[in-house]
C-alpha cells in the first residue's frame, strides 16, 4: 500500500468520526485529499490481520502541503484499524454499537490531537467477550475468567462498576488489595482520591463507569505480562462499546500507554485528545501517584477540567 493510500485511509476515517479540519493545519479534510490525489478513490481492500500504518506528516509533506508542528509532540500517530477478520465465519454478529456522540463544539479545538487507537466499530467477529450484550454479561464472564492465570491468585474478579450510561469511564491498571478483597475498583486510598476528584468537576461515582484494564489483581501488585494484557483487553474493549461513553480518563501510565498501545511517557500523552476505538481519550496521572507526588495535583485538574469540557461539548 502506498503511503497515499495509508494517508487517504486515516483521512477517511478521521472524517467518519466527524472531524472536518485537521490540528496540523488550516487545510480541510477534502483539501488534502485533493492534494494526496485521492479524493473519491475507493480504498482495495486490506489483507486480513494487517494494520494500516506510516507517517502521515510526512506524506503530507511529500505533497508539498505546510505541515504546522502539532503543540504536543508525539513520536507515532496510529491509524485507527479496521474491524479484525472473521475468526469464526460462522459467529453470530456483536449487537450493533449505538451512534457516534453528536459534537455541540468541535472536540478538535479543545486539545491538541494524540493518538488514534482502534476505528469505531464495533468488533463484530471478534469471539463470546466480542458479543457479550450487556455489562452484567461480562461480569459473569470475568467472575469466571481462565484466560491467564490471574484467576487463581486473586481473591475476587474486579470487573468494574458505575452506570451503564455512563458519559465518562475511568480506566485504571489493575485491582489493588483492597479491589482484590472488596471485588470493586477504586475503593482504596487511591479510590477515595479518583471520588473526590470526580466531584470537583460535578460527577458522582455512581455516574461514571470504573474499570481497570486488567480484572484480576497481580500477585503482589506486579506488572501484568504482556500475555495477561492481551488475555484481559477485550473485556474493556467490549465495556467500552456497551457504554458509549463520551470520554475515557485513562489514570496512569500503564492504563493511557496500554489503551494507546505507546511507551510514551504519560508525561507526553496528558494534554492531548486521543481516541480509544471512536471515544475521546484524556491521560492523567494515577491518583495513588498524586498521593506520592502532590507537585502533579496542578496538572491533573488541567487534564479533569478538559475532561469537564468534553462532556459539556458533547450533546447527550
Ligand atoms: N489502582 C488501580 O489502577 N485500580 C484500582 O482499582 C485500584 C488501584
Amino acid at each position: 500500500m502506498t503511503v497515499e493510500e495509508m494517508f487517504r485511509r486515516y483521512l477517511e476515517q478521521r472524517r467518519e468520526m466527524g472531524e472536518s479540519e485537521l490540528v496540523l493545519d488550516k487545510l480541510t479534510v477534502d483539501e488534502v485529499l485533493r492534494i494526496v490525489g485521492a479524493q473519491g478513490k475507493r480504498a482495495p481492500a486490506r489483507p486480513a490481520g494487517t494494520t494500516a500504518g506510516g507517517d502521515w506528516r510526512q506524506a503530507l509533506r511529500d505533497a508539498d502541503a505546510e505541515v504546522m508542528s502539532p503543540a504536543v509532540r508525539i513520536p507515532r500517530a496510529d491509524v485507527p484499524s479496521a474491524p479484525s477478520a472473521p475468526s469464526a465465519p460462522s459467529a453470530p454478529p456483536a449487537p450493533p454499537a449505538p451512534p457516534a456522540p453528536r459534537m455541540t463544539t468541535r472536540l478538535s479545538a479543545l486539545a491538541p490531537a494524540g493518538l488514534v487507537v482502534g476505528g469505531a466499530e464495533a468488533e463484530l467477529f471478534g469471539g463470546p467477550i466480542a458479543r457479550a450484550s450487556s455489562l452484567g454479561a461480562i461480569a459473569e464472564m470475568v467472575r469466571t475468567c481462565t484466560r491467564c492465570p490471574l484467576y487463581a491468585t486473586a481473591i475476587n474478579p474486579v470487573p468494574g462498576e458505575g452506570s451503564a450510561t455512563a458519559e465518562l469511564m475511568c480506566i485504571g491498571e489493575a485491582p489493588g488489595a483492597t479491589e482484590d478483597e472488596t471485588g470493586r475498583p477504586f475503593v482504596g486510598q487511591a479510590g477515595k482520591l479518583l471520588t473526590d476528584i470526580l466531584r470537583a468537576i460535578n460527577l458522582s461515582r455512581e455516574e461514571v463507569f470504573i474499570a481497570n484494564v486488567m480484572k484480576h489483581r497481580p500477585p503482589g501488585n506486579r506488572n501484568p505480562t504482556p500475555d495477561e494484557i492481551t488475555a484481559c483487553s477485550p473485556y474493556l474493549l467490549r465495556q467500552v462499546e456497551l457504554i458509549r461513553p463520551k470520554v475515557i480518563l485513562a489514570l496512569g501510565t500503564f492504563a493511557a500507554q496500554t489503551l494507546l498501545d505507546t511507551k510514551v511517557a504519560i508525561g507526553k500523552l496528558r494534554g492531548a485528545m486521543h481516541w480509544y476505538h471512536g471515544t475521546p481519550l484524556i491521560a492523567t496521572y494515577h491518583p495513588a501517584a498524586l498521593l506520592r507526588n502532590p507537585g502533579w495535583k496542578k496538572p491533573t485538574w488541567e487534564d479533569v477540567k478538559l475532561v469537564r469540557r468534553i462532556l459539556d461539548s458533547v450533546a447527550a
